[in-house]
């Protein structure tokens, strides 16, 4: 099939390439020439592992290409999906459409009578159906169909995420259209995934409630952990229990600095938005968002507590993404500690494996940055996990014991021992975990 990719962003790119894999000719456009032109360098804009090698493997197959010549992007494309970004408006928390109403427009006229325009954006109810309205007005044939097509992707793994999907949502008015998205996506329907075919509101639902649904879960064990450090107990046998119990599943259940990242943040105060727009609201969410923005000063607490106050003291913060495997810092449960420690007059040395430079654009000179793990934590009178790297969690507490001047391991993502932290003659501090 003939398919063009409106954005060469996050959603864009990883959409363009899995869908090229799957054997399609794409197209990826993107009006940003200096980003065309560095992928066409092959370098990726972001760090996500896998994307790089299969967008070469299918450029070398001669099957994907970039370009910002929107008339060539779209001759004869037989699927336009929209991939641009949905940012959140930052003065209230409601989600951003702007990219999407200018792609609307600017695709428009280019369409065929027998185009099908996808939404892979993730965008408020109502969105499908707003962006047919905004193509007819500026020039497309009455008979183009527009799907919302959410994507579930996790930054880290969108590549396995894209080719082996827990479901595909195709949210669609007609038969006509969910079958041609299916052809699609054919070699997924071949493996036996799963196919829900739903109203395009719908769609658009599932994708702010699975995510919602995912914050409230992970906030939940998130205060479990908390209530487990008052009794004095192990979190991590408390979420295997009741994980155990498949109505609620293992997943998601790690008891951690909070929920962040460009997603879960954002779709969350999105559902808040959408439910307002329709007159109503969704306490449980809205309850959730204001536990998880106070995880970060909870644990910056404890450590307090354990090192009575924290002025002038030397902190070796180990990472500063908002989760391992990706160089993404937006809504950073880390970079939230590492703020709270600043604020109480701690000095922070931090080190990440690939956030580093994305992470001095916040927090600048605020703290130092250290160029390994070793020189964050040397000399320091307590090290901070804040985002879980595998190679943090390959330190042995005795290069921690040999490096620190202090005594105090925190490790807010639960990677490290405790019992072998306090074994050695160094105090723990974890989020759920004794010592
Ligand atoms: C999320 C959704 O998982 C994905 O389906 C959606 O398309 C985009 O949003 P992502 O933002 O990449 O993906 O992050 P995810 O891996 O879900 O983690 C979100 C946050 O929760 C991170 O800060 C992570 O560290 C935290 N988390 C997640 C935990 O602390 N414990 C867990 O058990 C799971």
């Amino acid at each position: 099939m003939e398919i063009c990719v409106v954005g060469a962003g996050y959603v864009g790119l990883v959409t363009a390439v899995c869908v090229s894999d799957f054997g399609h000719n794409v197209r990826c456009l993107d009006i940003d020439e200096e980003r065309i032109e560095a992928l066409l360098r092959g370098e990726v804009p972001f760090y996500e592992p896998g994307l790089a090698e299969l967008m070469s493997k299918n450029i070398d197959k001669g099957r994907f290409l970039f370009t910002t010549d929107i008339d060539f992007a779209l001759k004869g494309a037989e699927i336009v999906f929209i991939g641009v970004g949905t940012p959140m408006n930052p003065e209230d928390g409601s989600v951003n459409i702007d990219f999407v109403v200018q792609a609307a427009k600017d695709i428009a006229p280019h369409l065929s009578p027998e185009s099908i325009v996808v939404d892979k954006s993730t965008v408020p109810v109502g969105t499908a159906r707003m962006v047919k309205k905004i193509l007819l007005e500026n020039g497309a044939p009455e008979s183009v169909e527009v799907v919302s097509n959410p994507e579930f992707l996790r930054e880290g793994s969108a590549v396995g995420d894209f080719l082996n999907p827990d479901r595909v949502v195709i949210g669609s008015d007609t038969a006509k259209a969910a079958e041609t998205l299916k052809m699609v996506y054919h070699p997924l329907v071949d493996e036996g995934h799963d196919f829900l075919i739903t109203s395009p509101e719908a769609a658009e639902l599932i994708k702010y409630a699975s995510n919602a649904f995912l914050a409230v879960k992970l906030t939940f064990i998130n205060e479990i952990a908390l209530l487990a450090d008052k009794i004095g107990i192990d979190a991590l046998e408390v979420a295997k229990g009741i994980g155990l119990d498949k109505r609620i599943g293992k997943k998601y259940l790690r008891p951690g600095p909070g929920f962040g990242g460009s997603c879960l943040p954002k779709d969350t105060h999105g559902l808040l938005h959408i439910a307002k727009s329709f007159d109503t609201n969704v306490e449980l969410v809205e309850k959730a968002i204001e536990v998880n923005d106070n995880i970060p000063s909870t644990l910056v607490n404890k450590l307090s507590d354990a090192m009575s106050g924290l002025e002038g003291k030397k902190i070796g913060l180990l990472g500063l993404a908002f989760k391992g495997n990706t160089d993404d810092v937006r809504y950073s449960p880390a970079i939230s500690i590492a703020e709270e420690l600043v604020k109480r007059g701690a000095k922070v040395k931090a080190f990440d494996p690939e956030a580093t430079k994305l992470a001095e654009r916040i927090l600048a000179d605020t703290i130092e940055y250290a160029e390994s793990a070793k020189q964050a934590i040397l000399g320091a009178d307590a090290a901070v996990i804040a985002t879980e790297w595998v190679e943090f969690g390959e330190i042995s507490i005795s290069e921690f014991r040999e490096w620190l001047s202090g005594d105090i391991l925190a490790d807010f993502r639960n990677i490290i021992d405790p019992k072998a932290v306090t074994k050695a003659g160094l105090r723990f501090i974890g989020m759920g975990r004794q010592g």
